[in-house]
């Protein structure tokens, strides 16, 4: 019989992050196959046909080909236990992806090898980068026509300041595409394409095998014999410690589509990463194999089946085994408690859990008490996990309901999506809630909020767009912000606790109000 530290050490949770289209989907969807959790290839995927991706699950998802919300997946192999977490694949989402990246214990990078790093998604890798856990970088779509793979190595140390190491090398690309060498074991694996299944057929070569001048065509092989000479000499050494900090990602070359380099990949994978690491909490570490349960909040998702209405709280467990049913102390609320339906989420299925480890996620019914970043710990030993930072709003907009008769309706659906951190609310001074005024760090998530009280609380809004970008709190206490002397394009607003902020259109209007009022204090919005 296992016992539960087995059980942890067996853990890999990793988040996977893409541009959208570069195949985060597919790979998902292949890693699943070969951990059994799904029987054919295509049941996951298949956005822009009558099948949804079972990871997204919201109607602006479907229509907009993004994934919005994150979902979990778990599943078994070779007596591994992987829970992938799924994030959304637009930088307009990134603070979503952080807050995910946090329940992460490493990363998988996706990139789509004929377009390299993105514009749209350079802030959402950077966010990755930040968090200083392993990344690993998946290279895909090897079997279309790709860029250089030293170009787009570079591309990767440039753009996201972060050390390469291909762990193979792709040999030509396209139709051209003849497989990947493996520096580790210096042997070709020859590409042949395998869209469904899980058994791939492998033919290996090593360098000196004379059948490699037929594979490969003679011309290639030149190429490819001077590229992984130039790579010995000028790439990075590897340095597995520099991987698990986060400053150098192991890169793999491969096909999802073609279920190419996937399992070679998984394997390796699971060996450059840790089972659940220790977690800092305010005063200590706590260990992952620690009897004693610990967990925090990292996403609050409402209404994600429409029908039951219900909002569920997603916990990162950190240390010890979590058992339905068991009394836990919910630190933020002061308060013991046992967790509702605890439930492991696999998109739209559900399962009741009856036990969990470190390194799991479950998702847990939560009727309004629990905010991102809240600990929820064994009441025999209380720790608090440091809090989750909150990126500042760069994105204004004035909202209101169309219909004053609504006004419950979108006190409600305003308070509830910015209590799950998908928008910030924000009030004129001494104004009433019937108008707000909504900051968001990306523009795409005007379109959610608009979409979802409409669909979800039944409220149309008139949203008019405010020209500010940067965002300052008030430090002086007891400073009526009417008093200041503030450049004409300097806004004073509150947040729904009272507190005083600022909203400005540039530098200068800063610089203007620090200037012009002695004394004045601001902070720069975040971390909390
Ligand atoms: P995403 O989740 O990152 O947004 O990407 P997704 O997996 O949905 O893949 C986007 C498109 O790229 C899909 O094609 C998919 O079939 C294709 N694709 C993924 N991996 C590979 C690969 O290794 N090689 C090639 N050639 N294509 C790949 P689509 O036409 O947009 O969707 P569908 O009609 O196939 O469903």
């Amino acid at each position: 019989m296992s016992t539960y530290t087995d059980e942890i050490r067996k853990r890999r949770t990793f988040a996977i992050i893409s541009h959208p289209d570069a195949g985060k989907t597919t790979l998902t969807e292949k890693l699943l196959l070969y951990g059994g959790a799904i029987n054919l290839a295509g049941s996951v995927k298949g956005k822009r046909t009558a099948r949804h991706a079972v990871s997204d699950w919201m109607e602006i998802e479907k229509q907009r080909g993004i994934s919005v919300t994150s979902s979990v997946l778990q599943f078994k192999y070779n007596g591994y236990c992987i829970n992938i977490l799924d994030t959304p694949g637009h930088e307009d989402f990134s603070e979503d992806t952080y807050r995910t990246l946090m329940a992460a214990d490493s990363a998988v990078m996706v990139i789509d090898g004929s377009k390299g790093v993105e514009k749209q998604t350079i802030k959402l890798f950077k966010v990755c980068v930040m968090r200083n856990i392993p990344i690993i970088t998946f290279i895909n779509k090897m079997d279309r026509d790709a860029k250089n793979p030293f170009d787009l190595l570079e591309d990767i140390e440039n753009v996201l300041g972060i050390n390469t190491y291909p762990v193979n090398w792709p040999i030509g690309s396209g139709k051209e595409f003849k497989g990947v060498f493996d520096r580790n074991t210096e042997k070709i694996l020859a590409f042949t394409a395998n869209n469904g299944q899980r058994e791939v057929e492998k033919q290996e070569y090593s360098l000196d095998d004379p059948a490699l001048d037929e594979v490969l065509g003679q011309y290639l092989k030149a190429d490819f014999m001077d590229e992984i000479e130039l790579l010995d000499g000028a790439g990075d050494e590897f340095d597995l410690d520099a991987v698990r900090q986060g400053r150098l990602t192991p890169v793999f070359f491969g096909s999802a589509l073609t279920n190419f380099g996937v399992e070679p990949f998984l394997e390796q994978f699971l060996q450059l990463t840790t089972s659940p690491l220790a977690r800092e909490t305010v005063s200590e570490e706590v260990d992952p194999m620690s009897e004693d349960f610990s967990a925090f909040v990292f996403k609050i998702q409402a209404n994600m089946n429409k029908a039951h209405r219900d909002r569920v709280a997603f916990m990162r467990i950190c240390s010890g085994k979590f058992e339905k049913n068991m009394e836990v102390f919910h630190v933020q609320g002061n308060k013991k408690m046992r967790l509702s339906q605890p439930q492991q989420i696999m998109a739209q299925e559900r399962e009741i859990v009856d036990e969990a480890y470190a390194g799991d996620i479950i998702g847990v019914f939560d009727p309004g008490i629990f905010s991102i970043g809240d600990t929820i710990c064994s009441p025999r030993h209380k720790v608090q996990f440091k809090g989750i930072p909150t990126f500042a709003p760069e994105h204004f907009a004035r909202v209101r309901q169309k219909d004053t008769m609504k006004r419950k309706q979108f006190i409600k659906g305003t308070n509830q999506i910015a209590q799950e951190g998908a928008i910030q609310i924000f009030q004129e001074l001494d104004a009433g809630m019937e108008e707000v005024i909504v900051g968001v760090v990306g523009v795409l998530q005007f379109d959610v909020l608009k979409y979802r009280l409409e669909n979800e609380y039944n409220v149309d809004i008139i949203m008019e767009n405010l020209p500010y970008e940067y965002i300052r709190w008030i430090v002086n206490e007891g400073l009526d912000p009417k008093t200041l002397d503030l450049a004409s394009d300097t806004k004073r607003i509150q947040d729904l606790k009272g507190n005083h902020l600022l909203l400005f259109t540039s530098y200068w209007s800063i610089d203007w109000a620090l200037d012009h009022n002695k004394g004045l204090e601001l902070r720069e919005f975040g971390t909390n």
